[in-house]
């Protein structure tokens, strides 16, 4: 066996994919919404069996290598080198040269963060450090957790440890931890900072973010974060901090605490809410909400939202609603991160967690009780004419950025009654606003594959016999020419040839006589096809379903082969040789006969 086929053996792809997204169980296989590309009903579908999937809305197919590279947009031997890793398998020889580059630079953040974490307990210079975060209320655990680090106010003191481990200075500047001066040396990135190793989902350490000690000298005329730059590795647009830790507990719980900083990550995990984010300061991204969504649909913000909130903050929400995300507010309590809340009052921000507001009910009493009117519906007191056109101004465009038109329509409704405008004009004034064209949308729009009614025939036929060999017997009822193209004619003949040898089907065997790749992943589809299309068939129906597809190729290729006797009969007709007219005139008729009673 190789190495990817034993890598395969010992991963269960149904297990595997299930960290990506969620599968249910239909028949023989398991189907859920595609990863690649929007839908709102389920055409990706998995076979176990066969450790493959397809999906019959995007046409993309694959295993377990091609869905990890697919979702973590990486290449062969990246996804080589994780999957092995998970399976336990010692790889003996790939490509090193694609490999090398990469795996040299996750070696140097790995390194990097053992020596951060082993200075910051064992050097005297991190006294500082141990005492500020104990102050912070950071326990062992988490510190080790995280493998949180100190590195000493020095020019070389990561440069210096890593190329006396061998590492040379062209990878270490490559992977981000050192900066080349202007005099051609180098000298570490990050001083005199403590250290937060930033891992992928796969608890693989990519990068750093670095926060100045308090109470340093050139404190303030340095950022309070610092941040690895964009490497091969490191990609701060992909990247959520405290991912790899937050994933299982967010699928647990079906949901993820979106908060805004390091340190509030951390807090939330010592506190049991390990299924806590940040995306490091910055606002989110479409790839950072899609890594989201892979684990949950439901976000509980926890930072500061308010009307005229950061930029940052506003870009984050307006995106999670327009990806149609469902989102809840925490209430924290003016100025206070949950780093803060939890070490200050742990009870209420259990509360606060046990019942988090909806954020367009958040927005719409932010909106009322700025407007002086009571929040939500409680229409105690009739706004004025020009209190309402201000809620109004707030809040359709809020409503205008939701990306699930029902919701739209449901909040518009709301907006109406709370404020006894009717819906019809606040309709009119939403149209204004929602731009002609949704740009998060353009590139995920799918063109389906333009396939005619008879190479859909075709196919189903195809697929019902492989999937039920016992009605093989059909088979003696077509022709390898009632197939349009080449690839159903391969199976046909293949498959046809084989069952009339053993009576039966097996496909193993069957994909060993060919050699084509391309037909063996259409053999592929084709069972997919089967198992999304006629799983539920009783006997009788799969009798009648293939009596109905061998009819209509019949009568096509009848047809065809008839119109073509036409013409032949035309150019005769110009030449006037009798016998030839006569003849091809005998077989149309014939012909016509049979079409008929298909
Ligand atoms: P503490 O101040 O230690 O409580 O950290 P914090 O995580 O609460 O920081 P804050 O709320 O000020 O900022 C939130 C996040 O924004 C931080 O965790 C950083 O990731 C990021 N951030 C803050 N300040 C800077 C900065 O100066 N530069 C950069 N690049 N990022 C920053
Ligand atoms: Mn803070």
């Amino acid at each position: 066996m190789d190495t990817v086929e034993e890598i395969k053996s010992k991963i269960d792809i149904v297990e595997f994919l299930s960290e990506y997204i969620r599968l249910r169980q239909s028949g023989n296989s398991f189907r859920a919404l595609c990863p690649f590309h929007k839908e709102k009903t389920p055409s990706f579908f998995v076979s176990p069996e066969r450790g493959i999937w397809h999906c019959f809305g995007c046409n993309k197919t694959g295993d377990i290598f091609g869905f990890l590279m697919e979702m973590e947009r990486i290449d062969f031997p990246e996804a080589l080198r994780i999957l092995a890793g998970k399976a336990g398998v010692v790889i003996e020889h790939y490509n090193q040269q694609a490999v090398s580059q990469k795996t040299k630079l996750l070696d140097i953040c790995r390194w990097s963060a053992e020596f951060y974490h082993k200075v910051l307990w064992e050097s005297p210079s991190a006294a500082p450090a141990r005492e500020y975060l104990k102050n912070r209320g950071l326990d062992k655990k988490t510190i080790n957790g995280f493998q949180m680090g100190f590195v000493p106010d020095k020019w070389d003191a990561l440069l210096k440890f890593l190329t006396g481990r061998g590492f040379k200075e062209k990878d270490i500047e490559a992977a981000g931890m050192i900066i080349r001066s202007d005099k051609g040396g180098f000298y570490d990135r990050f001083r005199n900072r403590i250290t937060f190793p930033i891992a992928d989902a796969h608890d693989q350490i990519v990068g750093f973010t670095a926060r100045i000690l308090p109470g340093t000298k050139d404190e303030d005329k340095t950022p309070k974060y610092i941040n690895t730059p964009d490497t091969p590795i490191y990609n701060k647009s992909r990247v959520l901090y405290g991912l790899n830790k937050a994933k299982a507990k967010a699928k647990e719980e079906d949901k993820i605490i979106l908060v805004e900083g390091n340190m509030d990550v951390l807090a939330c995990h010592q506190a049991g809410y390990e299924n806590a984010v940040c995306t490091s300061g910055t606002a989110l991204t479409q790839d950072q909400i899609k890594i989201l969504q892979r684990y949950t649909q439901n976000i509980i913000l926890g930072f500061d939202v308010d009307l005229a909130g950061q930029a940052a903050t506003q870009r984050s929400i307006d995106l999670l609603l327009h990806q149609g995300l469902n989102v809840k507010v925490l209430k924290l309590g003016k100025g206070k991160d949950p780093d803060e809340f939890i070490r200050t009052d742990l009870n209420g921000w259990k509360k606060a967690l046990k019942d988090p507001q909806p954020i367009m009910e958040y927005y719409f009493s932010l909106a009322f009780s700025a407007r002086g009117g009571s929040a939500l519906g409680e229409k105690d007191k009739e706004l004025s004419i020009e209190e309402k056109k201000s809620v109004v101004k707030i809040l359709l465009p809020i409503v205008s950025k939701l990306g699930d038109p029902v919701e739209r329509d449901l909040w518009l409704k709301k907006l109406s009654g709370d404020l006894n405008v009717s819906e019809i004009s606040l309709r009119d004034a939403l149209r204004r606003i929602i731009q002609p064209r949704n740009p998060f949308l353009k590139s995920e729009q799918i063109i389906p594959e333009k396939v005619s009614g008879e190479q859909q025939a075709g196919e189903r036929f195809l697929a019902l016999v492989l999937k039920y060999p016992e009605k093989g017997e059909v088979l003696k009822n077509v022709v390898l020419d009632m197939f349009l193209t080449p690839r159903d004619q391969t199976v046909i003949r293949i498959t046809k040839d084989y069952y009339f040898k053993n009576k039966n089907i097996d496909l193993t065997r069957i994909k060993k006589e060919i050699n084509d790749k391309e037909v063996i992943g259409y053999l592929d589809f084709l069972i997919f096809l089967a198992e999304k299309e006629f799983e539920s068939y009783k006997p009788a129906e799969i009798d009648k379903e293939l009596n109905c597809l061998t009819n209509l190729l019949k009568k096509k290729y009848l047809n065809k082969k008839r119109e073509k006797l036409l013409q032949e009969l035309k150019e005769e007709e110009t030449k006037g040789d009798r016998e030839t007219i006569e003849k091809i005139m005998l077989k149309i008729i014939k012909l016509s006969q049979g079409i008929d009673s298909c």
